[in-house]
């Protein structure tokens, strides 16, 4: 018999990847996706025919409760957020609503409908924020630094507490940054590789940016749904930390971008300081040895690669887009 999983958040880049995972492995995938006025299915178009969209918001209690009773899955994913930090400052009651008690909605779901419905709650090294220890492991305390990083603490404990109150098998899965060329356009990779495609093909003659020290463990996101995979096949559950062990400045990740177009980034890269976050995460760098040697994960892509991959997939992209359908402002 196969399994059934439900994804929320499949219109997403990780829920894209993890789609494709799951049915590789003969699973039966539901996608659950909010109202839209318009489809934003460009991430899963060519899974369509062999997933089936059905409907649910986090912020509404019975939607979640319904899906889950018409599903009854085995696993459920809880992938939506609202994932854009700087995001999080402008809107801050939503981002709570979506990314914390959103989380507590989709638990009392499975809490009252079938509580063997084993659950993966996206939790993110966000929550480390102002580092308390380097490099950063499941014991590390955490400092969260934004409105969406508190609120990924909250939804990180409250999956904590329901699986110590209610015996649910409930895991947090603590995903440093992973990328990929389905990244939304705001993400700082996803912006350097689009704007190296435009200027290379002559449609943009500069980028900004904000904070060049910042650095981050990147990852590809197509390695990172499979460590969430792995953790809900586990005889009991536990929380993991999901890293590559390898940081790199922004600095570092224009130089590899506009290197492999042919391009000297200093003529093209401007700094602008209203893209300065209010408190900004200054260094992440994860330890993930415990999920390497316990659940037998490790990345395939190495950061040099990954920018590669997605500078390429960009040049691709908008070599074959109409010049009326670049982007009218830079995020
Ligand atoms: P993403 O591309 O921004 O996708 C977010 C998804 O959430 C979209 O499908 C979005 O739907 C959905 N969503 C947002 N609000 C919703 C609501 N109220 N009800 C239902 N769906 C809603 O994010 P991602 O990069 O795939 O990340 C997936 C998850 O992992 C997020 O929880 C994120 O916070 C977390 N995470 C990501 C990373 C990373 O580096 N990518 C690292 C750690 C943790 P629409 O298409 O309708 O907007
Ligand atoms: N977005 C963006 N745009 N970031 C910039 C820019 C810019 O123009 N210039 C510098 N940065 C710096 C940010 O200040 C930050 O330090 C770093 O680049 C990464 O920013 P993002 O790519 O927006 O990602 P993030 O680290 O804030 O958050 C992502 O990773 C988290 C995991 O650590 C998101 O995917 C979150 O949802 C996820 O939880």
């Amino acid at each position: 018999m196969s399994k059934r999983a439900i994804i929320t958040g499949v219109t997403g880049q990780d829920g894209s990847y993890l789609a494709e995972l799951l049915l590789s492995k003969g699973y039966e995938v539901v996608g659950a996706v909010r109202r839209a006025s318009a489809p934003n299915f460009w991430r899963i178009q060519h899974l369509l025919d062999r997933i089936t969209i059905k409907p649910a918001d986090l912020l509404d209690q019975l939607s979640i409760i319904r899906l889950v009773e018409e599903v009854r899955p085995h696993e459920l994913y809880n992938l939506a957020a609202m994932s854009f930090v700087p995001a999080s400052w402008d809107q801050p009651m939503l981002t709570g609503e979506f990314n914390a008690q959103g989380v507590t909605r989709v638990l009392e779901a499975i809490r009252h409908v079938d509580p063997s419905i084993r659950l993966y709650q996206a939790s993110s090294s966000e929550m480390f924020g102002k580092v308390r220890q380097v490099p950063q492991n499941e014991l590390t305390p955490f400092y969260p630094r934004s409105p969406y990083g508190v609120s990924k603490v909250f939804a990180h404990y409250i999956t904590v507490n329901y699986r110590e109150s209610y015996d649910l098998f409930a895991v947090s899965g603590m995903l440093f940054n992973h990328e990929s060329p389905r990244r939304g356009l705001e993400f700082v990779t996803r912006k350097v590789t689009e704007g190296v495609a435009r200027i290379k093909l002559g449609r943009a003659d500069k980028l900004s940016l904000g904070n060049l020290d910042a650095s981050r463990d990147w990852g590809f996101a197509g390695d990172y749904v499979k460590a969430m995979w792995l953790m809900l096949q586990q005889d009991r559950p536990d929380d993991y930390v999901i890293a590559t062990g390898i940081s790199h400045s922004v600095r570092d990740l224009v130089q590899v971008a506009f290197g492999h177009a042919g391009l000297d980034w200093q003529k093209y890269i401007k700094t602008d300081s209203t893209l300065i976050r209010p408190a900004e995460v200054e260094h992440l760098i994860g330890d993930s040895s415990k999920a390497r040697s316990e659940l037998g994960w490790g990345p395939s892509v190495d950061f040099p690669g990954l920018i590669r991959m997605m500078v390429d997939a960009d040049l691709e992209r908008v070599a074959a887009a109409p010049q009326s359908a670049d982007r009218l402002s830079t995020l």
